[in-house]
């Protein structure tokens, strides 16, 4: 069996190329990544020793290419992760969201579709369902709430969903989707709320929290998002969504303190600022379909997850400090220098 797995030298890809060469070590694993500011081919080091593993670099929009490689590996599965996935470079730069994230989806169904690839499973997002109030703790985001977006990335994303289920509906393929609440743990790039706090955090560096830190968020360990992908991708039904989440709801700020209290930091390094425009207020899953259906659990609760994400980026300093030297101090200057 071969999978390709596009984004695998990104965050969540990158997990679940580890996931998937050590659960299933007589399988074939195609990582194709563009190595955009997010892909790190350090995070595939272990991953390049294996003989089942190969990495191409492209760019799934860029149609000459993803057919070459089709042509070379012809596929089995194909796990989309490759995306634009950062919700303020949205904000402040939306026409790669629509490039990635919408052609390049179309792509990968095109060429699916002409290879006969026997299951395309999108990688998508609760942000399709925009956000809940804070004081209905009684709602949850089901399979069936209604596509309702608020920011360019989260647009992009509905927009790439709904073409995948087009193309079930229209031409027969054969594709899943499942939409996840925010990830956190290993090779988290620390553009994002909780790598970002960790790595100021250790630097005793200002924490900007957006707002007044009340914004809710459902965690869920990255590990257990892969094993539900990989789930859904070999079993799940055909032209179906499954919500993935865990019920692991904190604001923001409860995250931070969560964080310097692991790393024994004061909380006079939190730092107020500007919000987020259309931030939205809270994402709650409910992931019952998923649980009934296939019974998948998520294994680890958010108090173990970060502790166990806090250790890791104490243990691998390098991995994330070339980042911090690179073009991300400018990234950071131009996102937070106003603020
Ligand atoms: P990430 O930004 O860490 O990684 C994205 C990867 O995609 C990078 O390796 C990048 O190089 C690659 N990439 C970007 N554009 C590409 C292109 N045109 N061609 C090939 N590769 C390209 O993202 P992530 O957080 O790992 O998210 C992965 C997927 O999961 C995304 O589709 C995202 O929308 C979705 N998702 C993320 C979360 C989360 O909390 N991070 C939650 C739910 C869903
Ligand atoms: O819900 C799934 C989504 O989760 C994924 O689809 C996205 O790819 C992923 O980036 C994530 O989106 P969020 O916008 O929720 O994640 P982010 O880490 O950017 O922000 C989490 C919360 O923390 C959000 O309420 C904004 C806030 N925040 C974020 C940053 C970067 C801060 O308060 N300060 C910050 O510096």
């Amino acid at each position: 069996m071969t999978m390709i797995v596009t984004g695998g030298a990104g965050f969540i890809g990158g997990n679940f190329v580890y996931y998937q060469l050590q659960n299933f070590p007589q399988d074939r694993v195609v990582c194709f990544d563009n190595l955009t500011y997010a892909g790190n081919l350090k995070t595939l080091d272990e991953a390049m020793k294996n003989d089942n593993f190969r990495f191409v670099k492209g760019n799934i929009a860029d149609r000459e290419a993803v057919f070459q490689l089709f042509e070379e590996e012809k596929p089995d599965i194909v796990v989309n992760f490759a995306a634009e996935s950062h919700v303020d470079r949205s904000i402040e730069d939306p026409g790669i969201f629509l490039t990635t994230n919408i052609m390049g989806t179309q792509v990968l169904m095109d060429v699916c579709r002409k290879y006969g690839v026997g299951r395309f499973h999108q990688v998508g997002t609760d942000e399709v369902y925009g956000d809940l109030p804070l004081d209905r703790p009684d709602l949850f985001f089901t399979e069936n709430t209604p596509i309702h977006t608020s920011s360019p990335y989260s647009a992009s994303k509905a927009a790439a969903d709904l073409l995948v289920l087009a193309y079930h509906r229209t031409f027969g393929m054969p594709v899943t989707i499942t939409r996840c609440s925010n990830n956190y743990g290993p090779f988290h790039f620390p553009e994002k709320l909780i790598p970002l706090m960790i790595t100021r955090a250790m630097g005793d560096e200002s924490l900007p929290v957006y707002g007044a830190g009340e914004n809710v968020r459902d965690w869920l360990y990255v590990e257990d998002h892969c094993s539900a992908i990989d789930l859904v991708a070999r079993k799940g039904r055909v032209g179906e969504v499954y919500n993935i989440g865990s019920h692991n709801e904190r604001t923001n700020l409860q995250v931070v303190k969560a964080i310097l209290a692991e790393l024994k930091k004061p909380e006079s390094l939190i730092c107020f600022v500007k919000d987020r425009p259309g931030h939205d207020r809270r994402y709650a899953i409910d992931s019952s379909k998923l649980q009934n259906e296939l019974g998948w659990q998520a294994k680890t609760d958010f108090d173990e997850g970060i502790r166990k994400t806090v250790r890791w980026y104490q243990d691998n300093q390098s991995w994330w400090r070339e980042i911090l030297q690179g073009s991300y101090r400018d990234y950071y200057t131009n996102m937070y220098g106003n603020r």
